[in-house]
């Protein structure tokens, strides 16, 4: 743990003190604070100590106490191989267990664990006990198929419950899943069946976005066809929307048909706790996305852990995250993370739109609820249509309130606290990553005083720091990349397929002179001087389009897959509300013109490349790109330019200094 923090925390009332002398700050509510399980920083503190002291038995304890065994672990954390964990070896468990099967004993069984609200204004509910039912037909269902402990299920789903109860199906009979959110296109998805070498797809033959049904299944039979995936052999389908949907026999099979008739009987496969729970494929610094892999145990652990942290949860609770199920913050923070509490989630399957701006507002007005967990990008809309519409809304329920997924501006943490939470409730800004499997910093509401625009602390046991080049902390206010030094139970376990990139994206990119391995993901941040973390953004070429991570070079060769096109260089620049919009910098083929239509011709070629989301704001074109002798192209001159500014810095390296002239103009 970082020396800034321990010595900031040492003496709580000299902290509270300094923290106050910076303008902004906010203590956390006494109410809350008194009731909290993690209500003052000396109690923060001793568990960072306990975690730092004693590694073995904090996580160790927590493990035996928060989860249920089938067989007892006989060691925490196997990090003799690194970057290659094992956690919690020799045990078993498994994580549809913990969610469900557990609460079933107690007076949680008929507690609702799903409220889920279509975007017609349909309602579903579950209790603990409907929603076990119906995840022990489903894996009934995926065994007729065929599926057993260890095929991969890839998962291409709208918001609907069916979502989660096929996830926690799969989890249950050990078979790994693989969402694939829903906004991909058939070629995304293709790629991502292939690589996980999928067995089966659970789809829907369509789903609702802005008042209109749009249909899914479509596009897993276009992914599928002319025998591109052999491995796929079944292809399970809701009916949510009740369009005419081609099936094809022998391989689709209807969700309403297959599950409704299996036995509610399954019991949950004892898997050993590095078993594969998981694959979630996110963007990097290469063209091809990485099959992320997490296992059974340890991210149980830190999912169940942080939720009840972050959100200090209780048994009243009714908690709702915005997220798809399609990223990481669905997987951790809709089904796994409040599922294992015993918690209520809410589960939405519209957005807002123009003919219900308010939405969200009424949702939390609807069903009371105290947790509320959504993105800056959202946030930032709705502030810019002003504050007369969520109040409207009466949205005293509230008692928490979240954010995750790009750095949150001051401002907007400011509107979400006054407008949103009336003053009262503490503005969480979570950081994490799809790798992390869990949030690693972020206040805890009833202990840590918050800054506006800072995600404040490591979670204890977590060891962040803010290094540079080589592996050594920087002074206070210093930026440099931020990393993870010691493991965690809910980290990546490798690539899919690919352990070479695991340790050259994750662990090798910085090697501290000791030789020991830190854990670096691509994020750029400071430390102040009491220790509180202010993340900047990403450092490599990965973009953050409204919470969505794109990878510059998959958007490139989506371009260059393009008849018309030779090169592309695609950079971020600054937007008020996206965080970072797509720019394209592209050189066409002789013989092509650059014109509106091709410019929309591109943005749709992208669009069926990998997805709606990936498609470039703006597209520029240009006779030729800023490039190194070595043929590299030089990022920083064409971010520069997409932003509007003066090219600074050193431009020796440039092979053609004329192509700046020529880009200028
Ligand atoms: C990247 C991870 C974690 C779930 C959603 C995104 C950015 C995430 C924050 C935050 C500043 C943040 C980082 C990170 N990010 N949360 N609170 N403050 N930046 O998951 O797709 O894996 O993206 O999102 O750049 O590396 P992801």
């Amino acid at each position: 743990m970082n020396g800034r923090l321990f010595s900031m925390s040492s003496d709580s009332s000299n902290t509270i003190e300094s923290v106050l002398q910076e303008q902004r700050v906010f203590l956390p509510p006494k109410a809350l604070a008194d009731k909290a399980r993690i209500g003052n920083l000396t109690v923060y503190k001793d568990m960072v100590q306990k975690a730092k002291d004693d590694p073995d038995s904090f996580w160790g304890d927590l493990a035996r106490k928060e989860l249920k065994w089938f067989k007892p672990f006989d060691r925490v954390l196997d990090w003799s191989n690194p970057p290659f964990a094992r956690w919690f070896d020799g045990g078993q468990t498994n994580i549809s267990f913990n969610c469900l099967d557990r609460h079933l004993e107690t007076s949680r069984a008929d507690k609702e664990a799903l409220i889920w609200e279509g975007e017609p204004g349909d309602v579903r509910r579950f209790t603990y006990k409907e929603l076990h039912l119906e995840v022990c037909r489903a894996a009934n269902a995926l065994k007729a198929l065929g599926i057993g402990k260890g095929d991969l299920v890839a998962l291409y789903m709208p918001m609907i419950p069916e979502a989660a109860i096929a996830m926690l199906a799969c989890a249950r009979i050990g078979a790994p899943h693989s969402v694939v959110f829903g906004g991909f296109s058939a070629e995304a998805l293709r790629d991502r069946l292939i690589d996980g070498n999928a067995k089966a797809v659970i789809t829907a033959d369509g789903g609702f976005r802005k008042d209109k049904s749009v249909p899914l299944k479509p596009a897993v039979d276009a992914a599928l066809g002319n025998g591109a995936c052999p491995s796929v052999q079944s292809v399970l389908v809701v009916q949510r929307i009740n369009t005419p949907t081609a099936m094809q026999s022998g391989r689709d099979h209807w969700w309403h048909e297959l599950v409704t008739d299996q036995s509610s009987e399954c019991s949950a496969e004892p898997m050993e706790s590095e078993d594969r729970l998981f694959v979630l494929y996110t963007s990097g610094s290469t063209g091809k996305p990485k099959g992320v892999v997490h296992t059974t145990a340890g991210y149980n652990l830190w999912a169940h852990l942080t939720f009840k942290w972050i959100f200090d949860i209780r048994e009243e609770d009714i908690y709702w995250c915005t997220a798809d199920v399609g990223w990481i913050t669905g997987h951790s923070y809709i089904v796994y993370g409040p599922l294992s509490n015993g918690a209520t989630s809410v589960m939405y399957e519209g957005a807002p739109r123009p003919s219900k701006p308010g939405a969200f507002w009424e949702l939390i007005q609807k069903h009371k609820i105290s947790i509320f967990y959504t993105a800056p990008t959202a946030i930032r809309a709705f502030m810019k249509n002003g504050r007369s519409v969520p109040d409207q809304f009466d949205m005293s329920s509230l008692r928490l309130l979240g954010t995750v997924g790009e750095p949150i501006n001051p401002e907007a943490w400011m509107w979400y606290r006054e407008v949103i939470g009336g003053g009262l409730c503490p503005v969480i800004d979570t950081w994490w990553q799809t790798e992390t499997g869990g949030v690693m910093i972020s206040p805890l509401p009833g202990a840590t005083p918050t800054k506006p625009g800072s995600a404040t602390f490591p979670l204890p046991g977590i060891d962040a720091d803010v290094v540079d080049a080589n592996g050594n902390s920087v002074k206070p206010n210093e930026g440099g990349y931020l990393v993870i030094r010691d493991p965690w139970p809910g980290m990546m376990r490798t690539v899919h397929g690919n352990e070479q990139r695991f340790r050259e994206s994750y662990w090798e990119y910085l090697r501290p002179s000791d030789g020991s391995y830190i854990y670096f993901a691509g994020d750029g941040a400071r430390c102040d001087e009491d220790g509180y973390f202010w993340v900047m953004g990403r450092v490599d070429d990965v973009i953050n389009v409204s919470g969505h991570r794109l990878g510059t070079m998959e958007i490139e060769s989506a371009l260059v897959s393009h008849p018309a096109v030779s090169e592309a260089a695609v950079v971020g620049r600054q937007d008020e509300l996206k965080g970072e919009s797509i720019v394209a910098f592209v050189t066409l083929e002789s013989g092509r013109e650059f014109n509106d239509q091709l410019v929309q011709d591109l943005r749709a070629h992208v669009g069926s490349e990998i997805g709606p989301i990936a498609r470039p704001d703006l597209i520029k074109s240009s006779d030729a790109l800023p490039k190194t002798r070595s043929g590299k192209i030089m990022r920083r001159i064409l971010r520069a330019l997409a932003a509007g500014k003066e090219v600074s810095g050193d431009t020796s390296t440039l092979e053609d200094r004329s192509v700046l002239d020529k880009l200028r103009g």
